[in-house]
């Protein structure tokens, strides 16, 4: 697949078929994503790769944690969003809402849409993007930024979707619970990947994106 192509049609899929993705697959994704580029080559970045019962677990674990309104923990808080971010937030969400049928009243499927997140979108693997608590926040957020990128671009060469979350891991006692990944390590964001389901309405969202000139300066052109 031509880089342009591959960068202009990755986007977040939501909804997914229940089809496996095989270890050999998700292996030789890894194998190219890990040429992503790192500060000092240190490649502050560690993957844990979970299907099958191991997933569910969290999955369960996840929203059985959110139901009983306990409050997030994540080893990376993003914060709250204020001004025009905030606004591309709601934008964001308007979008996904309208595609699938869900009013703003309508609590129980906000509800139901929220836990999705926290169940990876029921995809049939997640990839769990990790580091070391002694590398410096900085390090750890470029690099690992750089190869969820990386994996998610990879992914396309297998038919493969994905979704960035950090839904799925604001409760990362669970996912200590369930992969071993030690408090010595900082869990950082999920990757959710999966043969997608076309026929998602949230699978047809197009994301928006400011233009070029309003968000660019330009020094030293004619
Ligand atoms: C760091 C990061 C965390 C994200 N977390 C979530 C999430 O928890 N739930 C979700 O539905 N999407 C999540 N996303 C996906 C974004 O909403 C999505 O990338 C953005 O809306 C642009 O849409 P696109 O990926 O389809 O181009 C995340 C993306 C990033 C980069």
């Amino acid at each position: 697949m031509d880089i342009v192509e591959a960068i202009c049609s990755r986007k977040s899929i939501r909804g997914y078929k229940s089809t496996p993705i095989t270890r050999g697959t998700l292996k030789e994704i890894l194998g190219i994503a890990t040429r992503a580029p790192s500060s000092d080559n240190a490649q502050a970045w560690e993957i844990t790769v979970v299907t099958g019962e191991v997933l569910d677990n969290i999955r369960w674990g996840n929203v059985e944690m959110l139901t009983s309104g306990a409050v997030p923990n994540p080893d990376f808080a993003l914060g709250r969003l204020e001004g025009v971010y905030r606004q591309r937030q709601v934008e964001l969400a308007v979008q996904l809402f309208q595609l699938m049928g869900i009013t703003r009243e309508d609590r129980d499927k906000r509800a139901q849409w929220r836990q999705r997140g926290f169940r990876f979108f029921d995809a049939p693997a997640a990839i769990i993007l990790s580091a070391d608590s002694s590398l410096s926040d900085s390090r750890i957020l470029l690099d690992v930024g750089l190869i969820t990128q990386t994996i998610c671009l990879a992914a396309l060469n297998y038919d493969l979707g994905t979704c960035i979350g950090v839904q799925g891991v604001q409760y990362p006692e669970v996912v200590r619970k369930f992969t071993g990944i030690p408090k010595s390590k900082r869990i950082i964001v999920s990757i959710a990947i999966g043969y997608p389901d076309w026929d998602f309405p949230a699978n047809k969202l197009e994301s928006k994106r400011e233009p070029v000139e309003s968000i660019t300066t330009w020094c030293g052109f004619e």
